[in-house]
């Protein structure tokens, strides 16, 4: 039996072993789901073990457990490390999702379920691949280490203190990801850049306990209130951030990168699509390409405050709260940025509330040069799956361990994402119920996903390590493929 054969032949216990991993709530950002992300690790490692990876670690780690687990049995063949994450975002609104969120679904060909496109079904494709080759072939035709972990959505906090720690362990020739997207269906991407991401949360006080607006209103303060008037000063007319410092350190695009960035086969068309809007703004002077890749922002991700329940309650509340983003590009330093945000804020606070400003977590911006040979590989190997030359994009989320291990190793990071960028424009136009992330958190958690487990990605992801590993005595795993 060849790798395809063996990877079709397996196809229902494969995709019924995906559905497991579906099921599993692994949210990361709610500690009352913290049994569910012990059994997302122990899934990850199990199934590790049943690809057979003889070392398989669960790390426990100051907020969620970490998957480790290497095969180095290919002497003077490249170390390849894979990266993913089993956490998942938080499903909210439910009563938005047409089938549950946490029991996959398919209709029409496509999977519905939270993680299906972030990240779950690409560490199912990753762990496929490897027990393809352990299967057919006895063995992994590189070295091959994998780390999944189960803190990504919030900021992959707990992650930098383990890199530090482990910096032997994790050294390897490059790094392979495929938490990203591609630029648009069957377009083949490679992802150069990433934006960072500070996460704030704020808390407002005024009245020291919720006051009747009769009684009080018109001589107190009103948080909610001087929240939304907060907010709406930290832009200007034209989409520009107004905290003092925030563009300072924003490196100026190379005129050959805005070109090229601007000439992919990139579609507007798609874009307003997948999002929906009536309309569309951004900072004034930058196409949308560079608006959502290369631009800073600061975005309101949250507000809440006072009387939200059925009918009128006439109260001034006692707090208001926000949560709140900013993505950083090179060279943006998160910590001065941090420092800009809550000195710039507290400063445009009048004395009637006190603020309780916290950060959530911090993030390097990344973008890096694409001149290793083994991007060549990945475009080879890409091409081998979808008949297409890869293009090499850049990307406006965030993953936190791409800039750590960048940074710590000027490893190359081979970014070759497997989600689609429009994939709202795939639900049911005539219900409403199917449109859930446009109120979520935009494309990038998507719960409606065509189905991962296509075996055209999973050809890719086992040619990708065999074209590393291929050599002339073994040409039969190039070929098959
Ligand atoms: N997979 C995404 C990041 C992503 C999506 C990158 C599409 C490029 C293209 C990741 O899971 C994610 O959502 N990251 C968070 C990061 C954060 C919580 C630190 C993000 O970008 O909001
Ligand atoms: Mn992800
Ligand atoms: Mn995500």
């Amino acid at each position: 039996m060849n790798l395809v054969e063996w990877i079709d032949s397996s196809r229902d216990q494969h995709l019924a072993e995906l559905y497991e991993f579906l099921r599993i709530p692994s949210i990361s950002a709610k500690s009352e789901h913290k049994p569910d992300i012990e059994l997302g690790a122990r899934w990850v490692a199990d199934h590790l073990r049943a690809a057979g990876f003889k070392t398989v670690e669960i790390v426990p780690t100051n907020l969620h457990p970490l998957v480790y687990a290497e095969s180095l049995e290919a002497p003077g063949q490249p170390t390849i490390l894979f990266y993913g994450h089993y956490d998942v975002q938080p499903p909210e609104p439910l009563d938005l999702w047409t089938s549950p969120a946490f029991e996959p679904t398919v209709r029409n060909g496509n999977l519905f379920g939270r993680g299906t496109a972030d990240d779950k079904g690409q560490v199912h494709i990753h762990l496929k691949a490897f027990a393809a080759l352990q299967k057919v072939n006895g063995k992994l035709p590189i070295n091959v280490k994998v780390l999944i972990e189960g803190e990504e959505e919030v900021g992959s906090v707990s992650l930098w203190d383990y890199v530090q720690k482990n910096t032997a362990k994790l050294k390897a020739d490059a790094l392979v990801v495929s938490d990203t997207s591609m630029l648009g269906k069957g377009v083949p991407s490679i992802t150069y850049g990433l934006r960072g991401l500070n996460y704030y949360q704020m808390e407002l006080t005024g009245p020291e306990r919720d006051l009747h607006s009769g009684v009080y209103g018109g001589a107190v303060p009103n948080p909610l209130t001087i929240l939304t008037e907060l907010f709406a000063k930290l832009h200007d007319k034209n989409f520009r951030v107004t905290i003092p410092g925030f563009y300072d350190q924003v490196a100026k695009l190379s005129t050959s990168e805005r070109k090229a960035l601007n000439s992919l086969p990139w579609k507007k068309k798609d874009f307003e699509k997948a999002v929906g809007a009536p309309s569309y703004c951004g900072e004034k002077g930058f196409t949308i390409v560079e608006r959502l890749w290369t631009r800073p922002t600061l975005e309101l991700n949250g507000i809440w405050g006072g009387y939200q329940g059925e009918g009128a309650k006439t109260v001034i509340p006692s707090k208001a709260f926000a949560k709140f983003s900013t993505r950083l590009v090179p060279n943006q330093n998160p910590d001065k940025i941090a420092q800009l945000v809550e000195k710039h804020i507290r400063k445009l606070l009048p004395k009637t509330v006190h603020c309780k400003f916290e950060i959530l977590s911090k993030g390097k911006p990344w973008a890096a040069p694409y001149h290793n040979p083994i991007f060549q590989k990945a475009q080879a190997a890409l091409e081998k799956g979808f008949g297409k030359k890869a293009v090499f994009i850049r990307e406006g989320g965030s993953i936190p361990f791409v800039t750590q291990m960048y940074d710590t190793f000027k490893v190359p990071c081979v970014l070759i994402g497997f989600g689609l960028p429009d994939e709202n424009a795939h639900a049911p136009a005539s219900s409403p119920k199917c449109v859930p992330t446009r109120i979520f958190s935009g494309v990038f958690h998507t719960p409606h996903q065509k189905t991962p487990f296509s075996r055209l990605f999973l050809r890719f992801s086992l040619a990708f390590p065999v074209s590393l590993g291929y050599s002339p005595s073994r040409p039969e795993y190039s070929r098959k493929i």
